[in-house]
Order: C-alpha cells, then sequence, then structure tokens
C-alpha cells in the first residue's frame, strides 16, 4: 500500500536494532531459566523503591500522571553530583536520551562519530533522523579515543559517541585519555559519554565533572546497577544551555510515575548501591573463575558482564545458539575480532551454576 510517509522514513530499512529474548521464547516455543544477555540486572530494586512503587499501586498513584518537572528527582540527582537542577534532564532511560540528543543536534547528512559494534541504539537514531554514522575499530578491547577523533575531524562530526565502560567488551578508558578526547574535539562537536555502567567501574575513576564545559554530555541510567530496566528511567547531565534544548522537544508526560518514584526512593539508599556493586564483583570474579575452568581468557570488566574468548567466530554463534536451547539467554559482540568472543552477565546464583553445568560440555570439555 501506498502509505505516505515522510521521505526520510521512506529510506529507512525494517530495522529491529535487538532481539529481545521474549522474541527468542516465542521462537523456541520455552522460557530461559538464565537470563544473562541483556546486562539488566539479577538483584532486583532497592525495598525502598519496591515499597515506594507498592504505596503508589495501592493507591491513585498509577492513575496520575507523573511529574513532567521530575522535580524530586531532579533536586537529588543535582545534589549528589554537585550541579544545578537546570543541569538535569530525565527521560525514559538513556535509549530516549540518545535520540533526543540526535534530533537536538543532527541535521540530514550530518555526521556522527562511533565505534564499530558499539552499542548500536546510537546508529539506528541516527539513521533515524538522516545523519550518517562513522564507525571506527576498536583497539585492543577498548573503543579508540584516538581513532574516534581522528574521524571527527575528517568527517566535519557534530558528535562523537563513546560509552564508558564500554558495551559490548566491558573496557573502559581512563580519565585522561577522555579528556584528550575532549580537548582535541573539533569546532562544534560534542561527546556523548555514556555512562550506563559507571556504577561497576571499581579500578578506574570517572572522569569528574566540570557541568560548564557545552562540549560533553553524560548519561546514566537507573537500568543498570538500580536494576530498573523494565521502568525506564535515565538521565543526562549537562550544560544549562544544553538541558534548555532538552526540553524544548522531550516528552514531558513520557516518563511514568512509578519510575519517577522508585528511583527517587532508590537513591535515598546508599547501603543498596553498595550492596549491588559487591554483588557484581563477586560475579565477574566467578565468571573470570569459569573461563580459566575452561581454558578460555576474558576481557576484565568494568560492568556487570564479562567478554570470554571463544576462540573463534562461528563457534562463539553457535555456542550462543545451544545456549538458548538450552534455556540460557546469553548475547555477543557482533563485528570481528571481537565477534570471536561471548558476552557472559552477572547472573543469580542458580543462574551461574546453569551456566557452570552447561558450559564445558558445549565447548567439548
Ligand atoms: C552502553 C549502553 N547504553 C545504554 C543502554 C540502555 O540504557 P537505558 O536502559 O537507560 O535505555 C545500554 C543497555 O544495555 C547500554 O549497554
Amino acid at each position: 500500500m501506498n502509505i505516505p510517509f515522510a521521505q526520510l522514513i521512506q529510506t529507512l530499512p525494517d530495522t529491529v536494532p535487538f532481539v529481545g529474548p521474549e522474541t527468542i521464547e516465542r521462537q523456541l516455543g520455552k522460557r530461559f531459566v538464565a537470563r544473562i544477555g541483556a546486562n539488566e540486572s539479577a538483584f532486583g530494586i532497592s525495598e525502598y523503591a519496591r515499597d515506594a512503587i507498592k504505596e503508589a499501586a495501592s493507591e491513585r498513584g498509577c492513575s496520575w500522571y507523573g511529574d513532567p518537572e521530575n522535580y524530586e528527582l531532579r533536586s537529588l540527582l543535582a545534589s549528589e553530583h554537585q550541579v544545578a537542577m537546570n543541569n538535569v534532564c530525565v527521560d525514559a532511560g538513556i535509549d530516549s536520551l540518545i535520540g533526543l540528543t540526535i534530533r537536538l543536534f543532527i541535521e540530514p547528512g550530518m555526521s556522527v562519530v562511533s565505534s564499530l559494534g558499539a552499542y548500536p541504539t546510537v546508529n539506528y537514531h541516527v539513521n533515524g533522523f538522516g545523519g550518517q554514522i562513522h564507525s571506527v575499530p576498536y583497539k585492543d578491547n577498548h573503543e579508540d579515543p584516538v581513532a574516534l577523533l581522528e574521524s571527527a575531524h575528517a568527517n566535519n562530526a557534530r558528535l562523537i559517541y563513546l560509552a564508558n565502560p564500554d558495551n559490548p567488551m566491558g573496557t573502559c578508558l581512563a580519565p585522561d585519555a577522555i579528556a584528550q578526547l575532549l580537548n582535541g574535539l573539533p569546532d562544534n562537536c560534542l561527546l556523548m559519554l555514556d555512562e550506563a555502567y559507571i556504577e561497576f567501574m571499581d579500578k578506574t575513576p570517572a572522569l569528574s565533572i566540570d557541568i560548564n564545559d557545552p562540549r560533553l554530555l553524560r548519561f546514566r541510567t537507573f537500568s543498570k546497577a538500580y536494576g530498573m530496566a523494565g521502568l525506564r528511567i535515565g538521565y543526562v547531565l549537562a550544560h544549562q544551555d544544553i538541558i534548555a534544548g532538552f526540553n524544548k522537544i522531550r516528552n514531558h508526560f513520557g516518563v511514568n510515575r512509578l519510575a519517577q518514584l522508585a528511583a527517587t526512593a532508590s537513591i535515598k539508599d546508599t547501603a543498596f548501591i553498595e550492596r549491588i556493586k559487591q554483588e557484581v564483583e563477586f560475579g565477574r570474579q566467578r565468571i573470570y573463575a569459569l573461563a580459566d575452568s575452561l581454558a578460555r581468557n576474558y576481557v576484565p570488566s568494568a560492568t556487570n558482564f564479562v567478554a570470554v574468548n571463544i576462540g573463534d567466530e562461528e563457534q562463539a554463534n553457535a555456542l550462543i545458539a545451544t545456549l538458548a536451547q538450552k534455556g540460557i539467554f546469553a548475547r555477543k559482540p557482533a563485528i570481528s575480532p571481537q565477534s570471536q568472543y561471548i558476552r557472559v552477565g552477572v547472573g543469580t546464583h542458580e543462574e551461574h551454576e546453569l551456566l557452570v553445568k552447561t558450559l564445558p560440555e558445549l565447548l567439548g570439555l
């Protein structure tokens, strides 16, 4: 049928950036027993958050729209990061904020630089707004700030996207490397720094916040350490003039009320986040030990997952498919040479035990 889509939409492929575990379950006709493929938290939400949701759900909390200003949450976030409230914009997760950022800065034909095989939602939104993605390879399993910068200069880019820590390899860059990238940016080029996994960066310090630098946007989420991926809530920290731009285009009732209440409550639960960091560190060590026992090397991780080297791309692809048959949902990097790895998420004790039982046999050990 001849549907009168806008011209740009007519040019877009039928892209589905992620095949969700539910889709695979429907294809396989059974439920996964272990869900360790989407970098979700295995440890649930804070009790404070659970109580806030329960209370709201039992009264009229679900019938009311959320606060369009996200006032209380922004106020807490501002004091946590020692910035002003007008340096914070809350939205339905980083994915949504990435879309808004592309819409804010990219006109059709403009360039955005990212890494080959990096978090794909960026490419999805760049294509969706008619921009042009330029991707540079990883270097030694790290996103490569020097190559990102060179490409930004060569392609007159408006935005560079960098996830630190990175998905899918779990590596992170030291603050100096990011500061150098920032200082080398071409005129009118901004850095989108995706810090979805920042709470898990235990050894490398994070870049300190200079909120008055108008070249830097820092994206944070409640999906990972706070365990709220299904609630959809995250935020961006940036110069107040950039946040004013977000306020012109964001969906003002797009953050659901329960997510607002849960995020606000869980920030107050500092013991919770400390426990989660410890759980994740323990989980990573367990995955390292498993990789060692399988004689496979791994990439030390600053996230809640570990890239384990299977040694061959085809074998790694086959392994993911067989794991799914055995009830284990995992994912892997798509682009060579990282494609010879599988990405093993920190799971519950039971999920990990299933992996320990299943993997040796599948690897012929
Ligand atoms: C690097 C990175 N950024 C963002 C996200 C998604 O964040 P959110 O759930 O806040 O949209 C993910 C999820 O896996 C991720 O790996």
